[in-house]
């Protein structure tokens, strides 16, 4: 790709999420718990041209890893997403998401009556289904609203 064409910079060091589906960057940002203030780089890219994807959105974080749980939440709302560290500018590990079975303690039950928001020591859980991830206590299923319940 030649200089002009490119719309966001290439990092240094940290995490390129790319090949994210055109519209969900501002959930990423949401799942990594960024909103700016934490003052590391972040760079966003939004409805970039993709031969795979057609349009795709891409996230650049400097500095910063992403754990595990993180990633699994994140293939729930960018399944196509592939999470790429880069350090000193070259990409050193390339790594799709895969759905994961289900999501412990990284997403709150929006059921008021649900346990796990009484106060009580349980964790979260939510199981992987077809249509979004359903509660493990009060089987309510979070669909495309998965972004605003994150609790990490
Ligand atoms: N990237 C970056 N900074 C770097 C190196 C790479 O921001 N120092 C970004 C690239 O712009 C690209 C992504 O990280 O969006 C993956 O880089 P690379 O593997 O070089 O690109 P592709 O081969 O096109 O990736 P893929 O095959 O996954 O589409
Ligand atoms: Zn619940």
């Amino acid at each position: 790709m030649s200089d002009h064409e490119l719309r966001v910079s290439k990092i240094r060091d940290g995490t390129v999420i790319d090949h994210v589906e055109a519209g969900q960057a501002l959930n990423v940002l949401a799942i990594l718990g960024i909103d700016g203030s934490e003052g590391f780089g972040v760079s966003v890219g939004m409805n970039v041209p993709s031969d795979r994807l057609g349009r795709k959105d891409i996230v650049k974080v400097e500095d910063r890893e992403l754990s595990q749980s993180e990633v699994d939440v994140l293939s729930l709302i960018a399944p196509e997403a592939t999470i790429n560290i880069v350090r000193d500018f070259e990409v050193v590990e390339k790594n799709r998401v895969t759905r994961p079975d289900g999501v412990t303690g990284v997403l709150s039950c929006p059921n008021r009556n649900c346990i796990t928001n009484a106060d009580e020591p349980i964790e979260t859980r939510f199981d992987v289904v077809a249509d979004g991830v359903r509660c493990d206590y009060c089987s309510t299923i979070l669909r495309a609203d998965i972004a605003d319940h994150i609790d990490v």
